[in-house]
């Protein structure tokens, strides 16, 4: 969507805030031993007392509140019986709908024990987002993002995960503009434009370039041994710096 108003900067600043929150509180709840379900029964019940409702759930019925994705799970992870191991890199995404507006949002951990590798991986991730954010401007092509992310990955030896993409939000969790990718596609013309709300969300992967669904139909999964991470923030273009939704705001809610 497009900011028309006060009322929608309002709304997309209180959706983001709540799934920030969520993330963050399920982030930090992260230990070993607990299962997918009791983490996402977590974030559902904060959902519930927001008032807000899961977005995957009820755009797609996903079978969960969020996603959580874990070690070769790159992404869309269904909760349940999966039991949280030390070590693990795990990937929390939530997004919701609260009064008509949409928020989407992302955070990676390791559980301890980490790895240089580990640790090195969520850097370079929140790095990528970081840099995406710093090109995300009215006006601009919207391949910059897809650039910087790509280049940031390089940098660290990590690579991208090209079917995996950022996407315009708002008033449905995905609307144009579709595919905001992690690499550079020079015949990409389109430009971001003042107002825009947008998720960008780089996956920065050990070795694969491509994640494919498993046969739970929902799982997205790279080669045997990969390890992924990602960050996602939403945010509203404008001529200088974005306005980004979904910072941690623990004291705010
Ligand atoms: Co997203
Ligand atoms: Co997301």
């Amino acid at each position: 969507m497009t900011i028309e108003n006060q009322q929608d900067i309002d709304g997309i600043l209180k959706a983001g805030r709540v799934v920030a929150h969520v993330r963050d509180t399920m982030l930090n709840a992260i230990e070993p031993g607990m299962t997918t379900a009791e983490l996402d029964q977590l974030g559902s019940d904060l959902l519930d007392n927001f008032g807000a409702k899961s977005a995957p759930r009820v755009t797609y019925n996903f079978p969960g509140a969020t996603c959580i994705s874990i070690n070769e799970e790159a992404a869309h992870g269904i909760p349940g019986s999966r039991v949280i191991q030390a070590g693990d890199i795990v990937n929390v995404d939530v997004s919701a709908e609260l009064d008509g507006y949409f928020a989407d949002t992302g955070g990676t951990v390791v559980v301890p024990p980490t790895t240089t590798l580990k640790t090195r991986l969520c850097h370079a991730t929140q790095l990528a987002l970081k840099n995406a954010l710093a090109e995300a401007r009215a006006g601009v092509l919207i391949n910059r993002i897809g650039r910087v992310i790509q280049r940031t990955a390089k940098q660290h030896d990590f690579t991208v995960i090209k079917n995996l993409a950022g996407h315009g939000i708002g008033r449905s969790l995905h609307e144009e503009p579709g595919d905001i990718v992690s690499y550079f596609n020079r015949r990409d013309t389109r430009r971001l434009h003042y107002g825009q709300v947008i998720a960008i969300e780089p996956f920065l992967s050990t070795r694969s370039t491509i994640v494919n669904e498993t046969d739970d139909g929902w799982t997205l999964v790279g080669d045997r041994g990969n390890l992924s991470a990602q960050f996602e923030h939403t945010i509203i273009v404008t001529k200088g710096k974005p306005i980004v939704a979904t910072l941690s705001q623990v004291a705010g809610f």
